[in-house]
């Protein structure tokens, strides 16, 4: 694997440019479903951390989702892990408190502890990976995870109405030539996230949705070993 991981040129360019085009970018694709700070407290709320928690937080980006979790629960504590340089200078810089620990690095091999954390968070980054990609990054999501932990996933998800699905693939840019993440999102939304996280030694906790129904978020938790 090349040290970026999988990321198209594209990709590279986007997450390069952190600061100016990628969180523009993620709050136009929020804007839909109530708006970025709206859904990143809801998935905060999905992942139903507890007092004084150890979290991953992989393919963290610029850590909007880290600081949801760590404004509903102050005493957790998060360690971020990311590809992109950009992303995580961004990320510290927007980290008023100090605490969340970021580390670059590749979530399909994080090098954290196995068994080491109450929660891990995945969020909008598997659907921009091949499956070969995918099943490694949750593979790793699930050794680190303690036994009595949960993994939580949150993806573009399969919408119960065609309208919708339009709607989606309008506004996210899919129809795009050369849109590096419309090829992969269609295949996690064909195979299903839910498919793969059970294919990755999951059992399966709960099942959310945003409204209207963009993203899913599994809730997850390690299944029997073997
Ligand atoms: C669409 S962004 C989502 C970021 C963040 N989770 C969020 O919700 O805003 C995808 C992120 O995944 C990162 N990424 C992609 N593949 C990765 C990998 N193999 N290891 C670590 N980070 C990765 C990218 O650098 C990018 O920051």
């Amino acid at each position: 694997m090349r040290a970026s991981g999988h990321r198209s040129r594209v990709q590279e360019i986007l997450y390069g440019s952190a600061s100016l085009v990628y969180d523009a970018f993620v709050r136009w694709a929020f804007w839909p479903l109530g708006g970025e700070a709206a859904c990143r407290r809801l998935f905060a709320q999905w992942l139903a951390v507890e007092p004084h928690q150890k979290i991953a937080s992989l393919c963290c980006g610029t850590g909007s989702t880290d600081r949801a979790v760590l404004a509903s629960e102050a005493t957790v504590s998060i360690v971020g892990v990311d590809l992109g340089r950009s992303q995580l200078a961004r990320a510290r810089k927007l980290d008023s408190t100090q605490r969340i620990d970021y580390r670059l690095g590749n979530a399909a091999s994080t090098g954290l502890a196995s068994d080491g954390f109450d929660r891990v968070l995945i969020v909008g980054a598997l659907q921009e990976m091949p499956r070969v990609q995918r099943m490694a990054v949750l593979g790793e999501a699930r050794r680190l995870c303690r036994p009595m932990g949960r993994v939580l996933a949150v993806e573009i998800g399969r919408t119960e109405s065609r309208w919708t699905s339009i709607w989606r693939g309008a506004w996210l840019l899919h129809w795009l030539p050369g849109n590096p993440e419309t090829l992969t999102t269609r295949d996690l939304v064909a195979s299903s996230l839910r498919s793969e996280m059970l294919a990755a030694g999951f059992e399966l906790v709960d099942r959310f949705t945003t409204h209207p129904d963009w993203f899913e978020g599994i809730l997850a938790r390690p299944g029997p070993v073997g």
